[in-house]
């Protein structure tokens, strides 16, 4: 996610690669993704030394030998957003004391510019702050701020949805696949209907009961699938998928408490 993130602000623009470090543990895979990105890396020492703005991109269970290092070479007058699940505010201000933090929950649609951020501040991170990280997270698509409670629901509805966009539209691609048409375009007309059926709600158009009145004619085809779907509870049984991610985020802020 760090990589996208990093793709993602230079392809935009919004930063540029000579005014980016980044810090990776293993030297070779460093000098890899230095010839890969053209981003120069750096100790993790040199890097708190340089930087204004440091984001932490490691996995939950990564975070915890990082902070105090983070918190040791001197985080006075830098600011850190931090992309890790489960990882609390308070847990950010334990090791590092009061500074500005924010929690942003990026997906991997950020590297198609269509992703979905979502953003909460500490009580440290001031507006400047905040609005610099809106305008970062702007560069790979949406973003929308929450407060820290609603987090791991987010992470259940935005973080980890792609994957279990991906598995749906897999599942139909191979319906499809199985009666004969070639899968990457079934999974062209998969993806590219629910791509359509999102841009018609993110342009605010009408309310979702009036949209399926105006799809679904009296016994015409949508109205089967639709009855299809009521009697699966397919809606419900999403709603247990993203509650699920969102029960395993909470359980990880348990555990890097
Ligand atoms: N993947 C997603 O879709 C997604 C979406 C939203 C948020 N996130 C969050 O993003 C974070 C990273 O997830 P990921 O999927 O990108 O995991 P990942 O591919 O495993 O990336 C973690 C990176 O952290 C590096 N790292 C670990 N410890 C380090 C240390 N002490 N110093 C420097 N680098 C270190 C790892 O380097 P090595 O290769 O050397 O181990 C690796 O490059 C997680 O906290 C996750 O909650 C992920």
């Amino acid at each position: 996610m760090g990589q996208i993130i990093c793709r993602s602000l230079e392809r935009s623009k919004a930063v540029s690669r000579s005014q980016m470090l980044f810090h990776r543990r293993d030297p070779q895979k460093a000098r890899a993704a230095e010839q890969e990105f053209g981003i120069t890396s750096t100790s993790l020492e040199t890097l708190i030394e340089k930087s204004d703005l440091i984001f932490l991109c490691v996995r939950p269970s990564q975070a915890g030998p990082l902070l105090p290092q983070l918190s040791r070479s001197g985080m006075e007058g830098k600011k850190l957003i931090s992309i890790l699940a489960g990882a609390t505010l308070s847990y950010f201000e334990k090791f590092l004391g009061p500074v500005p933090v924010i929690r942003a929950m990026p997906n991997v649609a950020s590297e198609a510019g269509e992703g979905m951020t979502i953003l909460t501040p500490g009580p440290y991170a001031d507006e400047a702050f905040q609005s610099e990280a809106r305008r970062l997270f702007a560069c790979m698509g949406q973003t929308v701020e929450l407060p820290e409670e609603h987090m791991h629901l987010a992470i259940g509805i935005a973080g980890s949805g792609p994957a279990f966009v991906f598995v749906l539209l897999d599942a139909i691609a191979r319906l499809a696949a199985d009666s004969g048409v070639e899968y990457g375009k079934a999974l062209q007309m998969a993806s590219q209907t629910f791509l359509g059926a999102a841009k018609i709600l993110l342009k605010g158009g009408a309310p979702i009961e009036d949209l399926l009145r105006q799809i679904a004619v009296p016994n015409g085809t949508t109205e089967a699938g639709l009855k299809k779907m009521r009697e699966l509870e397919l809606g419900a049984r999403y709603q247990e998928v993203v509650k699920a991610a969102a029960r395993r985020s909470a359980e990880m802020s348990q555990e890097i408490k």
